[in-house]
């Protein structure tokens, strides 16, 4: 079977200068879709998801959840229903469940698969086929679970339904909520109770969810635990505008003279807008405007102003909340006047691509001073100038660079840059009308 779509070559090309203005509302949040998807399909009755995010990662599980069994309507303009089939009613599929670009569908997948009677076996594109799993298969086999990966750690991932999971409790090595998610869905499946403990807060989609679909978890200082043998009942999920998406728009302001920007109704979770904070220690105008709650994730407008940025010292404790931000705060790094020094964010090598190495090179590229350490970089802020950079298919990395345009000498040109509809669909249409030169 060949997978296209995002293979295609797409090249973005920009021109330098702008400002932003307007409203502006990024697509759905890519972590509240995946769970949406996953947790509804276990649950009984039909979940009404909107705001859904139509990106090729969360349509991704969408389909692999069909291919399990599940009867799932839409997505039409956000609207997804999916008439959920109990704990206990996914079906073996027909042949391999192929995952794409999808890292979050991959290790939160493996988890609820380990725990069923049948045997799966998951696929991805080059990137994710070369991205770190033993990170979930090693705890998923001290819970019982039979996974068999490639000789280094990575998929296709073969998961035997044999296995008979045992609760346990598992201190997590790095802070992944992939990693605590993909457990906790094993852990509806396995005996007694399943803990996880993590050595920082990460993003807490899946524990809000469970609750949300009426699973009792309990949550204690950095502990999470549930035990098997409960039910999800449907319900109503709507997904916030994403933050991660919102971010590029949020540097994009802060670094473009003249720029006045409304993000609307942006999740505002507390475990993932480390972004504000950097942004805001570097001297960003940013206020969130009609903070609210919205099936029990917080959601607010956020206006951001143009401010001048000035370079600091990133404090390690945010990196886990902003982990996905990075590629856009290099560039507001390398708009700041003076040093940004990052550390303690060695997951960044990890990623779709390496977000370390590959910013590094395209800021060089640009003229910027950018020193890559193993666990993070050094940059210093200076003159963006013009040139061809190359996103290795990151998603993120493409964006970050068409935002670097508002504030180049000349123009940009961003190659392979297809992966974008993984998580921002209709990207260069809504840069172009915040106030973004740029064209494919
Ligand atoms: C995600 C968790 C993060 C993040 C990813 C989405 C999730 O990964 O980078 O884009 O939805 O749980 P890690 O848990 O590996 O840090």
């Amino acid at each position: 079977m060949t997978h296209q779509s995002s293979q295609d070559e797409v090249t973005f090309i920009t021109g330098p200068g702008g400002r932003l203005s307007g409203p502006v509302r990024v697509p759905g949040d890519k972590s509240i879709s995946h769970r949406s998807i996953m947790l509804g399909a276990l649950a009984e009755g039909t979940t009404e998801i909107s705001g859904f995010l139509e990106g090729e990662d969360s349509m991704a599980t969408l389909q692999a959840f069909r291919e399990l069994g599940v009867a799932i309507e839409g997505p039409d303009q956000g609207n997804v229903r999916v008439h959920g089939v109990g704990m206990h009613g996914l079906k073996k599929p027909s042949a391999e469940l192929y995952l794409g670009n999808s890292g979050t569908s991959m290790r939160l997948m493996t988890g609820l698969l380990a725990g069923q009677k049948f045997d799966t076996v998951l696929t991805g594109d080059v990137s994710l086929s070369g991205r770190p799993m033993k990170r979930v298969t090693g705890p998923l086999s001290e819970m019982g679970a039979i996974i068999q990966t490639t000789e280094l750690g990575t998929a296709p991932l073969r998961i035997s339904g044999n296995g008979e999971l045992q609760g346990f409790h598992y201190q997590m090595p790095v802070a992944s909520a992939q990693v605590k998610s993909c457990l906790l869905l094993a852990g509806l499946y396995a005996s007694g109770e399943t803990c996880v403990t993590e050595p920082a807060p990460t993003r807490d989609h899946t524990e809000r969810m469970l609750a949300g679909f009426g699973y009792p978890v309990e949550q204690k200082d950095a502990t999470v635990c549930l035990k098997s043998g409960g039910r999800l009942q449907a319900t109503r999920v709507d997904v916030p505008a994403d933050i991660s998406s919102a971010a590029f728009f949020l540097v994009g302001a802060s670094i473009a003279e003249g720029s006045d920007l409304i993000l609307e109704h942006v999740g505002v979770n507390p475990t993932r807008t480390g972004v504000l904070d950097i942004l805001k220690l570097m001297g960003a105008k940013i206020e969130l405007l009609n903070s609210r709650e919205v099936g029990g994730e917080p959601v607010a407008d956020i206006r951001v102003q143009y401010s001048p940025l000035k370079g600091i010292v990133i404090p390690e404790h945010l990196v886990p909340l902003a982990i996905d931000e990075f590629p856009v705060l290099f560039i507001a790094a390398a708009c700041a006047e003076g040093e940004t020094i990052l550390t303690g964010a060695e997951e960044l090598r990890v990623k779709e691509s390496d977000r370390i190495q590959v910013m590094a090179n395209g800021l060089v590229t640009l003229g910027i001073k950018a020193r890559p350490t193993p666990d993070g970089m050094i940059i210093t802020g200076g003159e963006l100038g013009q040139g061809t950079v190359v996103s290795h298919g990151d998603h993120r990395i493409a964006m970050a660079f068409a935002i670097a345009s508002l504030r180049a000498k000349g123009a940009i040109t961003i190659q392979d840059c297809a992966n974008v509809d993984t998580s921002f669909p209709g990207f260069l249409e809504t840069a172009q009308h915040s106030g973004l030169t740029i064209r494919s």
